[in-house]
């Protein structure tokens, strides 16, 4: 029989009723898309090139955008998912709940949100929709099928 090391991660269940909500409408991702689109002119990333824009769709209903800050010293580099989180964070405080991400990049270059950003969406919306660029296409996923077993504490 198969047993787990005591240090083996356990997947979550998946949080109560409250955090689920219907689905996404084709207007709410229209207002995401155009949102997102308008972040990729105010990146600041001179190192890369790689501009991107994300906008959040919170539980609330509001719209909060960021985009990927950059710096000499690579690491400190904020991408743009998590940049629009703090966003939310300011405008709505600790109980903002994330309902929807959106992310997009200047290269039309496919690109799902990075670990770190999987985390930290998954902090405030384990179900909230992700939607992202594909292979020549706007792709989606939960954030709980991003991010099979986020951490919780
Ligand atoms: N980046 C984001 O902002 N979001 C992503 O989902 C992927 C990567 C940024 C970080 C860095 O400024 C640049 O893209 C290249 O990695």
């Amino acid at each position: 029989m198969l047993t787990l090391a005591s240090n083996a991660p356990s997947v979550p269940e998946p949080k109560p009723t409250a955090e689920r909500t219907g689905k996404l409408t084709d207007a709410e991702r229209e207002r995401l898309l155009q949102a997102a689109r308008v972040m990729l002119d105010r990146a600041y990333a001179p190192y890369s090139n790689f501009h991107v824009g994300a906008a959040v769709l919170t539980e609330g209903g509001a719209i909060y955008t960021g985009c990927n800050v950059e710096n000499a010293s690579y690491g400190l580099t904020i991408c743009a998912e998590r940049s629009a989180i703090s966003a939310a964070v300011a405008a709505e405080g600790a109980g903002m709940r994330l309902r929807a991400v959106l992310v997009l990049n200047g290269n039309n270059a496919p690109c799902s949100p990075c670990g770190a950003c999987r985390q930290v969406i998954y902090e405030f919306g384990p179900h909230a929709t992700v939607i992202y660029q594909g292979r020549g296409s706007l792709e989606e996923a939960t954030a709980t099928q991003l991010l099979p077993a986020g951490f919780t504490l």
